[in-house]
Parts: C-alpha cells; structure tokens; sequence
C-alpha cells in the first residue's frame, strides 16, 4: 500500500516548498498540482480559448494531455509532451487557471491522474482538493495556510528578488481575489476536510511547519 501526505491550503501558504522538503526527507514523490491545471491553462490561451467559456475549454480538454516527471528534484510538467515548465508561472497564467479549474471537465481529466499516480507512489501531493477529494483515504491530510498580510508579503519580497515591480497592496488584493475564486466555487472548493490538520504557517518557520508534517506522518504512517 502506498502513504499519501494531502496538503491543501490557499495561494501563498508556502504549500510547495513545505512539501518539497517533506518529500526529501521521507524520499516520497512530490506532485505540485497546481502546475498541472496551470499547464491546462496555458493550453487554452495559447489556442486563443477564453478561460471563460467553458463550453470550448471543457471540448478542448481532450485535445490535451498533462504528463509528470522529475529531474533533479524538480517536478516537470509536460503539456502534449512539451515541459511547459518555463511558462506557467505568470500571473496571466496563474489568473486563467483560477477560472478553468472551476470546470467539471478540467477537474475529472486531472483528479483521475492524481489518483492513479497516488495509487502506487508513496507521494505528497499539495492542492486545493487532494484532502476533500482526490484523496480521501490519505494517511496524513494538513489544511496549511496563513493570514493574507503574511501570504502577500512573501509574494512581494519573492518578486522584489526577481527584480520585478510590484506593490504589496495590489499582491494582497489579487490574493484576496483568488481565494474569494478558489472557495467559493461549486466544484471541489477549496476549504479543509474534517480530519485534516490545520497549520497557520503565519508565525511559524518554514523547519518549524516541516517539523510539524513529519511527527504527523510518523503518527500515522507506519
Ligand atoms: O497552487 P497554484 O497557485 O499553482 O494553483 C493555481 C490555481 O489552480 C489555483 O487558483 C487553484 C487551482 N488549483 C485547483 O483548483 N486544484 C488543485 N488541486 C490545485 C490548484
């Protein structure tokens, strides 16, 4: 039987690079699945598709294939067999899969990916969902999160770093937009499953979260 570590939590909490360490020190497989549906996304607006019509998105989800592997440590995504991995992370990017992955389609072809993967992999997959629903039996589910100030600094010191301009009033609010999206949607929200364990990241170290994950697999997984 495979372990699986669920990590759901809202944009900024620090899902990914918690994970990506938890996934070192146990040697389980992380799957970001963010970047899968954000690999959706660049499909559909790379073929002119507006994330808002839903009709054309959910036709066109079966022109697409999203396949994973890892190099280095490194999750690559691969769209049609294209690692896509330079070009998902703009915020036009980040925008448009906010909106497409509130379509049933999207969701089906991704969740049963998901699934089979997590089937016969010790894995940490991090989402939106991957407690609540594509891995209800997962032997340690955490709801991690932060406050927005806190979500909005991070994401304002990491672009100043890349040399970008930015202001952490504009940050906060489209984080603030992109939660609004993410939970209230009427398919797989984002919200915390009733056995999963919650962590507020915001007055904790990154060692201190990892730290945190670990004891709860040691509860649970063995
Ligand atoms: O984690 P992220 O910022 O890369 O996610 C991008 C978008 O994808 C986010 O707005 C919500 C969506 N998403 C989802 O609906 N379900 C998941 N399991 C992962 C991401």
């Amino acid at each position: 039987m495979a372990y699986n570590i669920a990590v759901d939590g809202p944009a900024g909490a620090g899902k990914s690079t918690i994970a990506k360490q938890v996934a070192e020190e146990l040697s389980y497989i992380y799957v970001d699945t963010g970047a899968m549906y954000r690999a959706m996304a660049l499909y559909f607006l790379r073929k002119g598709i507006s994330p808002e019509d839903e009709a054309s998105v959910s036709a066109a989800c079966e022109d697409i294939t999203v396949t994973l592997s890892t190099e280095n440590g490194e999750q690559q995504v691969f769209l049609n067999g294209e690692n896509v991995n330079g070009y998902i992370r703009t915020e036009e990017v980040g925008k448009a899969t906010s909106t497409v992955s509130a379509y049933a389609k999207v969701r089906q072809k991704l969740t049963q990916l998901q699934r089979e993967m997590a089937a016969t992999t010790d894995l940490i997959m991090d989402g939106r969902d991957i407690g609540t629903c594509v891995l209800p039996e997962a032997q340690v589910k955490v709801y991690l999160t932060a406050s927005v100030e806190t979500r909005g600094k991070r994401r304002f010191l990491e672009l100043q770093e890349k040399g970008e301009n930015c202001e952490l009033e504009q940050i906060c609010e489209d984080i603030r937009k992109r939660d609004e999206q993410d939970m209230n949607r009427k398919i797989s929200p984002l919200k915390q499953a009733e056995d999963a364990v919650l962590i507020d990241s915001s007055f904790m170290t990154i060692d201190e979260v990892v730290g945190r994950i670990l004891e709860l697999v040691k509860e649970n997984c063995s």
